[in-house]
Order: structure tokens, then sequence, then C-alpha cells
């Protein structure tokens, strides 16, 4: 069991930041400067991508104004049904949007989303290096492209929400093949059960021809 600790840690093994970098619904409220998210950019431009095709643009939001106007297009954990996501002074208090050029996907459009998880965890290991966590929020609604002028060759297909991390999150073993929902208890520590290693892992024959 890994405890998410909150004081920040200067330097960490692959394995510890990798497991330190959860998804995180519950923040202080510090702003998250442009330049830090400017890092993290950087972070997503250094990522593998399928025939280097490059197809995703990423937009900045840290202002208070657009904060709250992005907010309540988010959906948050659904497994978690009697929580209605986070309270005013626990929101993220920037977001990056993550936007699909479609002039550029020419050379491997079906390889596009395979990129962005990649670029995204990029960013989130490198935002969790700078003691700030998130939350990949796919569930937004449609809405939420009003608050914008997007150009029509972007789509936004994800929005990375951030922020300083207030709440405790633990990761442990999944008991079952079922066991895969989040929980919090009532200390509201939030539980991530995982597959076991050997679960994961599959031995294949060799083919005989
Ligand atoms: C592509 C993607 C989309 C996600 N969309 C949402 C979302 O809309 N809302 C939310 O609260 N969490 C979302 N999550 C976060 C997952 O719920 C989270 O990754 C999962 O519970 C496992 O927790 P962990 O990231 O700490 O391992 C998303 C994660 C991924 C990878």
């Amino acid at each position: 069991m890994i405890l998410l600790n909150s004081t920040p840690i200067k330097t960490m093994t692959i394995n510890k930041l990798v497991a330190q970098t959860r998804t995180c619904r519950r923040f202080t409220g510090s702003p998250i400067t442009t330049s830090t998210l400017m890092n993290l950019i950087e972070l997503a431009r250094l990522s593998g991508s399928a025939r280097n095709g490059q197809p995703w643009q990423y937009s900045i939001i840290n202002d208070q104004q657009s904060c709250c106007d992005i907010f309540p297009h988010l959906g948050w954990a659904g497994y978690l049904a009697d929580w209605k996501g986070p309270a005013p002074e626990e929101r993220p208090t920037a977001y990056i949007l993550c936007l699909l050029n479609h002039d550029r996907l020419n050379v491997a459009e079906k390889h596009a989303h395979f990129d962005l998880g990649i670029a995204s965890q990029n960013i989130l290991l490198g935002a969790c290096e700078q003691h700030i966590l998130g939350c990949r929020i796919g569930a937004f609604s449609p809405e939420i492209t009003r608050t914008f002028n997007i150009p029509d060759n972007l789509t936004l297909e994800l929005i990375i929400a951030l922020g300083e991390p207030k709440e405790k999150i633990v990761i442990e073993e999944a008991k079952d093949k079922n066991d895969i929902q989040y929980w919090r208890d009532t200390d509201q520590i939030h539980h991530v059960p995982k597959r076991p290693l050997k679960e994961l892992l599959v031995t294949l024959e060799r083919t005989t021809d």
C-alpha cells in the first residue's frame, strides 16, 4: 500500500514517481503558474508519437474566470455516486485542454489517442514531480466548447485538471476481478484497487508450425 504523502519529494525513483502519480480530485486552491504549465507541455512535446505525426495541441488555462467557466462542464468520479465533485475551495486551479489537430492526422490517425495517453501521462508525471496532481477528464459536456473559440480543425478530446493535492490516496491490490471501483473510507481517504501483477501477465505457448 502506498500512501501519498503531502511533502514534495525532490528525487524519486521511477517506481515511486509512477506510484505517486495518482488521480486527485480535491485540491488546496494554490495557483499554478503559466511557466510550470509550459514545462508540462514541454513534456508532452517530447513524447512518443505514432509515425511522429504529433497531432496534439494543448491550451493552458489558469486564470480564475476560465477555471470557473470550465468547472460546471466536468464529470467527476463516476464511482462515487454521492459525491458531486470538489467543493468550490477544493477545485482545480489549472487545466490543460488537449486538442486534436485534424490537419495533422494524415499519417497515423488510428494511433492518435495512444499518443495522447503517452503525452498526458508525461504531463502528470512531471506535475507530480512538482507536487501537483491531476485528473484526466474524459467526461466533459460538449457545451464546454462554447466557452472558447476553438478553431474548426481542432477538437477537444481530453481535459487535464490540475492542482496542489489536498486528498490522501492509497493504491491497494484488487481482491478479485470485479474489484475495480475506487472508493473513499470514512476518513475521506481515496482507495484505488489495482489488479495484482500476476493477473497482468499472460504466458503464451509457442505455435508448433
Ligand atoms: C482516459 C481517461 C479518462 C478519464 N476520465 C475521467 C473523468 O471524466 N472523471 C474522473 O473523475 N476521472 C477520470 N479519469 C480518472 C480515472 O478514474 C482514474 O485514472 C482511475 O480511477 C484510476 O486511478 P489512478 O489514475 O489513480 O490510477 C480518467 C482517466 C483516464 C485515463
